[in-house]
């Protein structure tokens, strides 16, 4: 017998008891709509503590958070770029950022994997921003010229910080399916 559906509506067809992490993950869509009101303090703890969780390499756990909540700082990262301009609608958003020198310095690793840290952190705060019944939108910076030469001097930040991305944040106003299935043509079993 074939389940229509997703992965969630068939753990809970299964009898299985906690289906609710998996309908998070899979309900998580990029919004980049958001109302007016403020995200509360204690909600914005539990973002940067589900940040703070992530995992890194050799436990490194390279990523510094810049929290955003001045509307005008806001609007000001909304007005940098063409492709940052949701930002100024935003009430919230949280720049992923890691001191890329140190890092190579400290860890003699040149390979990148501050990145993947980094993204790590970032699907953090997004999945548990659903979870407080917030919605938001990953926000790349680093390596796209024109974001990572206006935004970061927003922040502040020191020489040898790279700015990743922003999780921006908000209770959204756009509504969209949760994901649902495989894509077969791109699954591999036991080699490609
Ligand atoms: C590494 C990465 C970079 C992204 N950069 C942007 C971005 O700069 N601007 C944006 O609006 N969305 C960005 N997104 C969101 C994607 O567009 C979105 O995840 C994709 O369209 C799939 O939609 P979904 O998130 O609703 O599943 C990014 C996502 C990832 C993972």
């Amino acid at each position: 017998m074939t389940f229509e559906g997703n992965a969630a509506e068939r753990e809970s067809a299964a009898g299985k008891i906690d289906d609710r992490t998996i309908r998070l993950i899979l309900g998580r869509r990029s919004v980049r709509a958001f109302e007016g009101r403020d995200v509360e303090p204690e909600k914005v703890e539990t973002l940067l503590e589900c940040a703070f969780a992530a995992p890194s390499a050799m436990n490194i756990r390279p990523c510094h958070f810049v929290v955003i909540d001045d509307r005008n700082l806001l609007k000001k990262i909304g007005g940098a770029t063409e492709r940052t301009r949701l930002v100024g609608g935003a009430p919230l958003a949280i720049a992923v950022c890691v001191d890329e020198a140190a890092y190579e310095r400290d860890h003699k690793l040149t390979d990148g994997t501050w990145m993947e840290d980094g993204a790590c952190a970032m699907e953090n705060i997004l999945l548990a921003a659903r979870a407080l019944g917030l919605e938001g939108v990953w926000v790349k910076i680093a390596n796209r010229p024109d974001r990572e030469d206006t935004v970061p001097p927003l922040l502040d930040l020191p020489g040898g910080v790279r700015l990743l991305a922003l999780a921006v944040l908000g209770y959204g106003t756009e509504h969209k399916a949760p994901h649902s299935g495989t894509d077969r043509a791109r699954l591999h079993r036991n080699g490609w």
